[in-house]
């Protein structure tokens, strides 16, 4: 079996004091050297190999089976020719629903059981759910399962849009942590373990404390530390570590969740390991949670026809992760810092590096996600996302008004990575030959968080009227505006607008920041309480 680490609560939290700063940080050299052993990651075994649920498809399509039942295609026979084309006899051949045969009645559970308990001891839990609907549907679970209507909750200011829905669902109250933005790049960093620790001391009724680890360009919070002093007051840690499905898999990358010490966690295993898109993991150890609850709650939010090819490419990434994840991901560390190396020198290109370390709430980078700004060559992040798409057949994998970012994983050679190292230094050149000057600037600086005045819930069911958003200063949002990547609301339901707020907003309209949220995507109005 994986050797699951059960880690001593309270025994990581170690403050180191920097005399020069004064401030309060954890020094993760010392913390890690004086924890050897118990903060290990998992040794890979051979027990890890197997793959039940992928098993069983394969076995399903080799029986002949003639299938009266869903879905309507009929493993393809019935399937229009353009899907046939696309997504191939074989894909469709094995397109069932669970009572198919894959699974023995609709209502067992064994066999994904049986995939959830490999999936469980791999990431470090108790227990597993394998989700169809992304991290999106874990969060969701994990807040609805933990906090009900008027329980306060200890949150991340930024916390995905979807604990804000979630927010919205359970009708908890949210007791905001905020990560410091750097200036420099335009991104929120992540939260201090000094700021976690007020806000449990201040919120001693709270139900959990939420944390989100790494951020979407990979920056990691102090999660031991956090799991240490959140432990102390007998609260449960959860963790959207939805960038993070592969940490607990490599020695050379961030701490992961589980092996923090954090009693829930989900991993968006589509992000940057092989499931497929909508593919995660819900992974959580039933210490200070109830995993009953938990799986009831999960049932709720997850379609009752799951999609077993989401399933089976759960079971066969954690496997891949499992046996081969060390070797996998130092391939990748490898290209991503031989990419790093090259990149720098490059006059007017900045790729995110560890100076971040010595910035407020880091702890640790994810160096396999490149975070990259051109603007001292005139780009802004959309203008280098579309001259890399257009001009050189590269594409990234978000775009904010300052950086792209890109994910560098096992799946990448290489020739690829020097591909588009080469793009960069050819773009360089050319953008000096045409004597670009720097001109892209960072929006005016992330606004603050003013004040919770209604719950969430109250605030979107409220009665309200759209208003221009210049007017809307003082007034209590009815809608969340998150602009995308990275998907961190700016204002949400229930808050007071301030005027930085609504100037925030307002320069974002005009630079046509894409936003999810609010009716109004052109931030023309904004829906506020009536
Ligand atoms: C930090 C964070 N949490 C959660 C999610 C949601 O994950 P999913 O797309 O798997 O639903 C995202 C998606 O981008 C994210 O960035």
């Amino acid at each position: 079996m994986f050797t699951a680490l059960s880690l001593p609560p309270g025994a990581l939290y170690r403050v180191y004091h920097r005399r020069d700063s004064g401030r309060p940080v954890v020094d993760w050299k010392a913390l890690r050297d004086s924890q050897t052993g118990s903060m290990q990651k998992p040794i890979q075994t051979p027990a890890q190999a197997a793959t039940p649920y992928i098993d069983a498809l394969l076995g399903y399509r080799t029986q002949g089976i003639v299938p009266f039942h869903t879905p309507g295609h009929k493993l393809g026979k019935g399937a229009p020719e353009i899907m046939r084309e696309v997504f191939g006899s074989a894909l469709l051949a094995v397109d069932v629903a669970m009572a198919g045969g894959v699974e023995d009645t609709r209502e067992s559970t064994a066999l994904v059981r049986a995939a959830e308990d490999l999936a469980a001891a791999a990431w470090g839990g108790e227990r597993c759910f394998f989700l169809v609907n992304g991290s999106t549907s874990g969060i969701h679970s994990l807040l609805l399962g933990l906090a009900g209507p008027g329980d306060s909750v200890i949150v991340p200011r930024n916390a995905h849009k979807s604990l804000q829905a979630a927010l919205i669902f359970s009708g908890a109250v949210p007791h905001y942590v905020e990560p410091a933005i750097d200036p420099l790049w335009g991104i929120p960093l992540n939260v201090p373990v000094e700021s976690v620790a007020a806000a449990v001391a201040e919120h001693p009724d709270a139900k959990a404390v939420f944390v989100v680890s790494p951020n979407s360009n990979g920056v990691c919070a102090a999660l031991d530390a956090i799991a240490a002093v959140t432990h102390d007051a007998r609260l449960p840690l959860v963790v959207d570590q939805a960038w993070g499905p592969h940490l607990r898999f490599c020695s050379g990358l961030p701490l992961d969740a589980m092996s923090a010490g954090a009693d829930a966690m989900v991993a968006s295993t589509h992000k940057l390991i092989s499931g497929i898109t909508q593919s995660s993991v819900l992974v959580a150890r039933g210490e200070r949670l109830n995993l009953k609850r938990l799986e009831s709650v999960v049932k709720m939010t997850q379609s009752t026809s799951p999609q077993v090819l989401i399933y089976a490419s759960i079971d066969a990434a954690r496997a891949q992760m499992a046996t081969q994840g060390e070797e996998l991901w130092n391939q990748a560390l490898d290209n991503a810092a031989w990419a790093r190396e090259r990149l720098a020198p490059l006059p007017g290109v900045r790729v995110l590096s560890d100076e971040v370390l010595s910035r407020p709430g880091v702890a640790d980078l994810d160096r396999t996600r490149l975070t990259l700004s051109a603007c001292d060559l005139g780009l802004t992040g959309y203008e280098l996302e579309t001259t890399l798409r257009d001009d050189y057949g590269i594409a990234v994998e978000a775009a904010d008004p300052l950086n792209v970012l890109l994910n560098v994983t096992y799946g990448d050679s290489r020739d690829d990575v020097a591909g588009f190292v080469a793009a960069m230094t050819d773009l360089a050149a050319r953008r000096r030959d045409a004597g670009a000057v720097a001109s892209a600037t960072p929006l005016s600086s992330w606004p603050r968080f003013t004040r919770q005045v209604m719950t969430p819930r109250d605030a979107f069911f409220a009665r309200s009227e759209a208003l221009p958003v210049a007017q809307t200063p003082g007034r209590v949002s009815a809608e969340m505006v998150a602009p995308y990547p990275p998907g961190i609301p700016v204002v949400a339901p229930g808050e007071e607008i301030s005027a930085e707020i609504a100037a925030y907003l307002g320069e974002a309209a005009a630079r046509k920041l894409h936003v999810h949220g609010p009716e109004d995507l052109s931030l023309k109005t904004l829906r506020v309480v009536s």
